[in-house]
């Protein structure tokens, strides 16, 4: 097995107890009863090894009698096995013993501590307790008052000589089914027996906290090298924290701080304990993966998208690839993608296309069958908003074995991440006190989290496991909601790590689906990586102020704005509209219905760009206009912002003439000598010439006074400019 081997060569971390030498010799003997090793008994026993506690744990392997206690009575089953075990000490009246439930506890403290609040009690047996009745509300009238402090038993923990223990766990029969927490209640209120074995509740939790209905009541105290949790009402620092009822959620959360898993002055230890090396890694040894891509609805960028898989640094024979794509609006770049991948080498790729109509559950639940089928290692699920900048990401991920495990990514600027840290009664988005400083990377971890979307990985253990197996149905619930309850309901943790940088996601929410290219709109809903594809990469030298700007002729500058992606991408748009003036001087889209020195051109409110245009103006023009014209304010208002088409057999040039702005550009969009011959602007005024101009460039130059002007010919093939008149 894979993990394990590696798991073994995993440097182990040791915690010393700081309280290892103890000048009393008196000892702490703590029990549990688990039937299965799951992922929050896991959690408990790590809790106890970081302050040094050993444990008896009953049960293990023993097939579960006690009912389904999560969600309803039960629990008998862990009296009978206590009783089994306390025996051996029935007549012992010094040895002191703590039962816990394990997987919804964790302990934060060590023996001493744990002694001296059971002493400060004065009693022989202290129970747990809190503010509800139950299982038998009808019991509360019997129970002593108390006027301030938690009311009612709980049986989740409780401390006490092992001679008085076991005479309440054998004070008569119980069936394995029967609820142990009315029990022990029973046992309480009687007073007799109450007094028999000097029984008290932990009314303040000192020792026990129990989280139902009492979350309100604690908060996380965090020291320099440690994270506690503090009773705020009753002054207090329990140290054995009881997920009970509903609360799971909420331990989850809190145990991500806990027993040293996350301190002040070293931020996330438990991090590094399951860590594995993969850089040692042996390629024939690394993990078999299935990665799926799910493609669900239109996404802006998934040429991007789908490109970063590709670039992903993970051998290729080792993953098989599946792709799920059900936008119509994709299919063609999603076939030719699919098409493309076959041939570098992936161990097998599987295409559900738009055409196969299978819906999102189906498809993710297919993903998990067909890796169980090719006996994965992994399972990595990525889909189409999710963009793995960091090449590494896979790796990355695969080092911190874990059983789930999302990478944590947000949308720019927003606090939309791949994540949830709480969820409200209903399994609904909540936000959790430390959500905002994870999506900020103020507190970097690896964090146990009820809801995981978009990007993650599954380890082979968990699917081969039909108890933990991911099922991506639920009612009605969306796919990834479905999942994270059926996990949640079964008790399996997923993580989600801000330990590294992943990459991001793109925000779909404002994807037009009704252009040719709907990427160029999207400039405010993704601005990084519309720069990415469509702003020049040379631009940002051109902006930087140490940097000389080509200035081809007195006063008009040359810069390099746009990609040729942009450039292609606009003017097939333009194109694709055809709404292309006449080039008389009748134009019935202009208020006067007059065009003085008319082109051939489509205007940008034709294709609907205007606006985008305009922005486009403010965040990247005027920015090096204020540049070159030292002391100019740029307003950059246009109202003139039209594409020109020029070739032989339609207009071909233009006259001179002056503009009508305070400054103008334009911007070539196609290749000189390739697109066309001829072509360029003269300057009168200076007996000078711009030709040749390049792909995605700009010139600018003053429009009213100085700058008189003519377009020159275009002698073969066609020329396409940008021409905005900027401050009329
Ligand atoms: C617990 O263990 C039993 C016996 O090994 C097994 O049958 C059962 O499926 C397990 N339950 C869970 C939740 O893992
Ligand atoms: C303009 O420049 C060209 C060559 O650059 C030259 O041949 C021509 O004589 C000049 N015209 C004037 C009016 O100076």
């Amino acid at each position: 097995m894979w993990y394990l081997r590696l798991w073994l060569l995993a440097p182990v971390l040791c915690y010393l107890s700081t309280l290892a030498t103890c000048a009393e010799d008196r000892d702490l003997l703590l029990i549990t009863v688990a039937t299965n090793e799951t992922d929050g008994y896991q959690r408990f026993i790590r809790s106890l090894r970081v302050y040094g506690l050993q444990v008896k744990v009953l049960g293990l392997g023993v097939t579960w009698e006690g009912g389904d206690v999560q969600n309803t009575v039960g629990g008998g089953h862990k009296i009978n096995l206590l009783k089994a075990e306390l025996y051996k000490y029935k007549d012992d009246e010094n040895k002191i013993i703590m039962f816990t439930d394990s997987y919804d506890v964790i302990v934060t403290g060590g023996k001493n501590t744990i002694l001296e609040k059971f002493d400060s009690l004065d009693a022989r047996v202290v129970f747990g307790a809190e503010d509800f009745c139950w299982p038998d509300k009808s019991l509360a009238e019997n129970y002593p008052r108390v006027s301030f402090g938690y009311k009612y038993l709980n049986s989740g923990g409780f401390i006490g000589y092992a001679s008085d223990l076991y005479g309440v766990v054998s004070s008569h029969d119980i069936r394995n089914d029967d609820d142990d927490q009315l029990y022990y209640s029973q046992l309480y209120i009687n007073k007799e027996l109450r007094n028999k074995y000097k029984m008290k509740l932990d009314t303040h939790a000192r020792i026990f906290q129990n989280l139902n209905g009492q979350f309100g009541d604690v908060s996380l105290k965090f020291e320099d090298d440690d994270v506690r949790i503090q009773n705020t009402v009753y002054q207090t620092i329990p140290v054995v924290i009881h997920g009970n009822g509903p609360t799971k959620v909420l331990l989850n959360s809190l145990g991500n701080y806990l027993a040293k898993s996350w301190t002040v002055s070293e931020g996330c230890l438990a991090c590094e304990e399951n860590r594995l090396e993969m850089e040692t890694v042996l390629e024939e040894d690394l993990p078999q993966m299935l990665v799926s891509v799910f493609i669900e609805k239109p996404v802006p960028f998934l040429e991007e998208m789908l490109g970063k898989i590709e670039l992903l640094d993970y051998p290729k024979h080792k993953i098989d690839l599946l792709v799920h794509n059900q936008a119509k609006l994709h299919e063609e770049l999603t076939n030719g993608w699919v098409a493309s991948v076959k041939s570098l080498g992936y161990r097998s790729v599987k295409y559900i296309s738009v055409n196969d109509n299978m819906k999102e559950w189906h498809a993710r639940n297919l993903a998990i069958e067909l890796c169980l089928k090719n006996n994965c290692d992994a399972f990595f699920s990525i889909d189409g908003e999710v963009h793995l900048d960091n090449p590494k990401a896979l790796s990355l991920l695969l080092s911190h074995n874990r059983p789930i495990l999302a990478a944590g990514m947000v949308r720019d600027g927003q606090a939309w991440s791949t994540f949830w840290g709480a969820v409200n009664e209903d399994g609904f988005y909540a936000r959790s006190m430390d959500y905002m400083d994870i999506i900020n990377n103020k507190r970097r971890g690896v964090w146990n989290v009820p809801y995981i979307t978009g990007v993650y990985l599954i380890q082979g253990t968990v699917l081969r496991n039909a108890e933990t197996r991911p099922n991506f149905i639920h009612r009605l619930l969306d796919a990834d909601m479905a999942m994270a309850a059926n996990m949640r309901d079964k008790g399996v943790f997923m993580y989600v790590t801000n330990l590294e940088e992943y990459g991001h996601l793109v925000d779909p929410d404002f994807f037009p689906t009704k252009y040719l290219h709907n990427d160029m709109w999207q400039m405010k809903a993704n601005r990084r990586d519309w720069e990415q594809r469509y702003i020049s990469p040379e631009y940002w030298q051109a902006l930087n102020p140490n940097t000389l700007n080509e200035m081809p002729c007195p006063d008009v500058y040359w810069f390099p704005l746009f990609t040729t992606r942009f450039c292609e991408e606009f003017i097939a748009v333009a194109e694709d509209n055809g709404g292309w003036s006449d080039g008389s001087n009748n134009d019935p889209r202009l208020a006067g219905g007059y065009e003085n020195v008319p082109t051939v051109d489509i205007h940008m409110n034709q294709i609907e760009y205007e606006q985008e245009w305009l922005w486009i103006l403010r965040h990247y023009v005027k920015p090096l206009a204020e540049k070159v014209f030292v002391g100019y304010d740029s307003d950059a208002r246009a109202i003139m912002n039209f594409i020109v088409r020029y070739r032989p057999t339609e207009q071909s040039f233009l006259r001179p003439h002056h503009d009508s702005s305070t400054y103008t550009i334009n911007i070539g969009l196609n290749r000189p000598h390739i697109d066309y011959e001829g072509g360029g602007a003269h300057f009168i005024r200076y007996n000078c010439s711009v030709v040749d101009t390049r792909v995605g460039w700009s010139l600018m130059h003053p429009g009213r006074l100085t700058h008189y002007h003519e377009g020159l010919q275009t002698t073969r093939g066609t020329r396409y400019i940008m021409v905005s008149f900027i401050d009329p």
